[in-house]
């Protein structure tokens, strides 16, 4: 069975930079030590699982496949978030239909992988296609009990949230993005004396916004997890300590996550700036505020070269784990895995306790968020 088994690849959920590198070095690696394995590419996420293959796969695919990709952002796989794969709430009104839609496309899904002889599956994306990985893997086995199958996750994803990663790909990338967004809107800001609100990515983790926020230098972040950053009258009682200490501008960096939590958190503590009048009465006049969104600019580009390496070293372990069962030098481990980074090297923790101790979240005592309240603008400083 092993010998003729076929193991197919996919991109899944936000795109990340360096997901093309991780792909390429799973399947070099993987045909190094097996040439003539099968190993097909599924496109656009899980729906590539679901539709007719001939279109939604590349079957038998060579080397060429994986050639001038390294370079280059998003996903040449294209990728994809798939609804079905979602369980509605208790309570949702079209629950009957969802739960429906679900078993159908899981249906399609398992059949396909079983026509093709898939033994393995590698899923590079974040812990939503995670969910979704575990969720075909079980029906999988379940439908066919007699057919080996397991997932094999790699991280990747902008918001750095994977629990037994210290990296996801795409991270490094995109923090790059926004410092740089930070540095350009500077000039601005310097120029015009004014506050920025800079939204940033992350979903529901504070991550980028809060090593953007420490490499770029701002005045302020404000991340969902720690609820003491989302308030507003101390925001604008460290600006008026600013001013005070002859602070002429400030860059606000806010997560995603906070304005979801609290809608028109950056509106609405652009008019508490504004209207401040300790602020004003020491500049003569209010302070300008702009609210600006990085959004998906922060996606883009072509990966660094840090994620580009840790995507080769992923793509590498994932090889490692499927061919030989375990990294090098380590013990086996069996059944769905995702394998992670610590420092410079691989680690691999089972698919089911990523998907329930994800998405990692800043805490108050996390290490950067602690360097955050050093470095930033403090209403009582000593100098
Ligand atoms: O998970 C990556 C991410 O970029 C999040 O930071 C963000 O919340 C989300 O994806 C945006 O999703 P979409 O690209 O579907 O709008």
């Amino acid at each position: 069975m092993h010998e003729t088994s076929s193991v197919g690849i996919l991109t899944s959920g936000g795109d990340a930079p360096g997901m093309n590198s991780a792909v390429r070095a799973a399947f070099r690696s993987l045909k190094m030590r097996e040439p003539d394995r099968e190993i097909l590419f599924f496109r656009e996420g899980f729906r590539g699982l679901a539709r007719r293959l001939d279109s939604s796969s590349d079957r038998n695919v060579d080397r060429r496949a994986v050639r001038d990709i390294i370079h280059r952002g998003g996903t040449f796989l294209g990728t994809g978030r798939v609804p079905e794969l979602v369980l509605p709430d208790a309570d949702a009104p079209d629950r009957d239909d969802r739960l429906a839609a679900r078993e159908a496309f899981l249906k399609v899904a398992v059949a396909n992988l079983y026509q093709m002889n898939l033994s393995h599956l590698v899923v590079v994306g974040g812990d939503g296609s995670f969910r979704g990985a575990r969720l075909i893997a079980d029906t999988f086995r379940e439908t066919f009990p007699k057919r080996p199958f397991s997932v094999v996750g790699i991280p990747a994803t902008i918001d750095n949230d994977i629990f037994g990663s210290q990296y996801s790909i795409g991270f490094d990338t995109a923090l790059n993005n926004v410092v740089d967004a930070i540095r350009k809107i500077r000039d601005t800001v310097e120029s015009h004396k004014r506050a920025i609100i800079l939204e940033v990515m992350g979903n529901t983790s504070g991550w980028l916004a809060l090593q953007s926020a420490i490499a770029g230098g701002a005045a302020i972040v404000a991340i969902p997890e720690v609820e003491a950053t989302h308030d507003h009258a101390a925001i604008v009682s460290r600006l008026a300590a600013g001013v005070r200490r002859d602070y002429r501008y400030f860059i606000i960096v806010v997560a995603e996550g906070v304005q979801r939590m609290l809608p028109d958190w950056s509106q609405r503590l652009a008019e508490k700036i504004e209207h401040d009048t300790a602020t004003r009465d020491v500049l003569g006049a209010p302070m300008e505020v702009r609210i600006n969104s990085i959004g998906h600019l922060a996606r883009g580009g072509s990966p660094s070269a840090f994620d580009n390496t840790l995507a080769g070293l992923l793509g590498s372990a994932a090889a490692d784990v499927i061919q030989l069962g375990h990294l090098p030098g380590e013990s086996p481990i069996e059944g769905d895995v995702v394998v992670g980074c610590r420092g410079p090297y691989p680690v691999v923790h089972p698919l089911s306790e990523v998907v329930a101790k994800s998405p990692r979240l800043v805490t108050e005592e996390s290490p950067l968020f602690q360097l955050s309240q050093k470095l930033m603008l403090q209403a009582a400083q000593p100098f």
